[in-house]
């Protein structure tokens, strides 16, 4: 059967009828930006009416970014979408379109998309992590994904690696967040522009703001400076990763979001605290390794889930 993955992000909407295969046969997307204020539950209700408009669909998963309790469809906390926070989306959005509506964190959602279809298709035991303004994870194991008791679980960016690290988004101090998201990229660019003045990097900063993806461009192109970022960044994601490993023992751990664009260059150093820090035989097994399905993980994991092929998830407390 059909079904309807929603990614509800903070720069856009997008909905997409997928096939069971995993083809996206109808999408539509709205810049979130534009939605009017108070519009932002009417919208998602509309592009879902809008896309599904000629198909035949099992159900809607919509995935947010942010605290979810799954248990109870609801959105705790997301940073840029207040407006569809502490409501029932099942039966908000339910009401509207008339199909079964589940949420999912956005992590999550990718993290399946790319165990059905991406980086894990051919492991029963993944571990995901997402690499953008945020870090967001997804674990899977034994073909299940890890929800926790209220669907709240798979956070792994909030895990503590530096209690007197920087202030991360969540509140805290040195989360794998604020040490490892493309804003981490950003701050670390910059600071470290500051100390090496006659860096490419150095120069670019004075010119302009530097982005991550100058960064990148940087490193390929050889500028110690640059290099020495990634390096940094990869540090930090490769001890977090290491945890995971000894924890979770997976086959592959899958590596997406923008961040995630500069390959070798941040994987390497992951490869290598994971050498140090995690243990055998979890560490011997375990392949680091860039995702596959770009972003389109996070529609294409989120209609396999709304047709509830990970088993019937029981509501919580
Ligand atoms: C949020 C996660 C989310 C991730 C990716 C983090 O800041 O806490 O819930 O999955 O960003 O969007
Ligand atoms: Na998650
Ligand atoms: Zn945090």
């Amino acid at each position: 059967m059909n079904a309807i993955g929603v990614d509800v992000g903070g720069t856009k909407i997008a909905a997409a009828v997928v096939s069971p295969e995993g083809e996206i046969l109808n999408e539509v997307r709205y810049p979130t930006q534009a939605v009017p204020p108070n519009r932002l539950v009417g919208t998602i209700a509309g592009a879902i009416t809008e896309v599904k408009d000629g198909f035949e669909v099992g159900g809607v998963c919509l995935a947010v970014p942010g605290l979810i309790m799954a248990s109870i469809n609801t959105v705790i906390f997301s940073p840029n979408l207040h407006e569809i926070e502490n409501i029932r989306l099942d039966e908000e959005i339910g009401g509207r379109t008339g199909v079964r509506v589940t949420v999912e964190n956005d992590a999550n959602a990718a993290a399946w998309g790319e165990f059905r279809y991406g980086a894990g298709k051919d492991v029963d035991h993944q571990i995901f992590i997402t690499l953008g303004t945020g870090v967001g994870g997804g674990v899977i194991t034994h073909g299940v994904l890890l929800r926790g008791a209220q669907g709240a679980g798979g956070e792994l960016g909030h895990v503590t690696l530096d209690p007197d690290g920087p202030v991360c988004g969540c509140g805290n101090h040195g989360c794998l967040e604020a040490l490892a998201s493309g804003t981490a990229i950003r701050r670390r660019a910059r600071e470290v522009a500051n100390d090496y003045p006659g860096s490419a990097l150095g120069r670019l900063a004075v010119e302009r703001q530097v982005l991550g993806e100058d960064v990148t461009e940087l490193a390929r192109e050889g500028d110690e400076a640059s290099i020495r970022v990634l390096k940094e960044t990869g540090r930090w994601l490769g001890i977090g990763v290491a945890g995971f490993v000894n924890v979770f023992n997976p086959e592959v751990v899958a590596v997406g979001g923008g961040a995630s664009r500069a390959g070798d260059l941040i994987l390497e150093p992951v490869r290598e605290e994971v050498r140090l820090r995690a243990r055998s035989p979890s560490r011997d097994l375990v392949e680091i390794k860039e995702a596959t399905l770009g972003p389109a993980s996070g529609v294409l994991g989120a209609a396999a889930l709304a047709r509830g092929e990970d088993g019937e998830y029981v509501l919580g407390p």
